[in-house]
């Protein structure tokens, strides 16, 4: 569930109020009893929109391009389920120009507190919905859940300075 709006005192800005969501601060460890300047850098800029993760859906130049035989990136129908479902209350939907990684179009990223794990070569509409099942459980229970087992398969190494067992771990 997401956290209500509830106003609390901030003790970073003075008078300013952060809601209940933004600033966890036990969990965070960030005393009040400190000064803004001795306080740890991440409890200096809160965001009131901390989500359990982020969805970067690729439709760029070859992702989704279907008439360059790419398949179908489900845009519309990606977006009204969002809204609908209020999804993004536990997990943000972006969607976003070229990735980069053209050559296993089309792409998806999943952003999570401690990393990126990057998709490729989904094959339509089956694939993005294993991701909406994946956010859906996430927001309903309120955790991180994991990613869709069968997605594994589409999972790559975006980056040049980690060992394929390293990124197999993610799962
Ligand atoms: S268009 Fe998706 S990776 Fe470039």
């Amino acid at each position: 569930m997401f956290p209500e709006d509830k106003p609390v005192r901030s003790s970073l800005g003075g008078a300013a109020e952060l809601s209940a969501d933004a600033f966890d601060r036990e969990r965070l460890l960030c005393p009040d009893s400190l000064a803004r300047e001795e306080l740890p850098v991440l409890c200096r800029n809160v965001t009131k929109r901390r989500a359990l993760a982020q969805l970067v859906v690729c439709s760029g130049c070859c992702c989704g391009q279907t008439q360059r035989g790419f398949p179908e990136v489900p845009i519309d129908w990606l977006k009204a389920l969002w809204k609908e479902e209020e999804l993004n209350r536990s997990g943000q939907l972006t969607i976003s120009g070229c990735l980069g990684p053209w050559d296993l179009a089309n792409v998806v990223m999943v952003l999570l507190p401690d990393r990126s794990e990057w998709y490729g070569g989904l094959a339509g509409m089956q694939d993005y919905a294993a991701f909406v099942d994946w956010a859906r459980l996430c927001h309903r229970t309120d955790e991180l859940c994991d990613r869709p087992a069968g997605m594994q398969v589409r999972l790559f190494d975006r980056f040049r300075n980690r060992s394929a067992l390293e990124v197999e771990a993610c799962f």
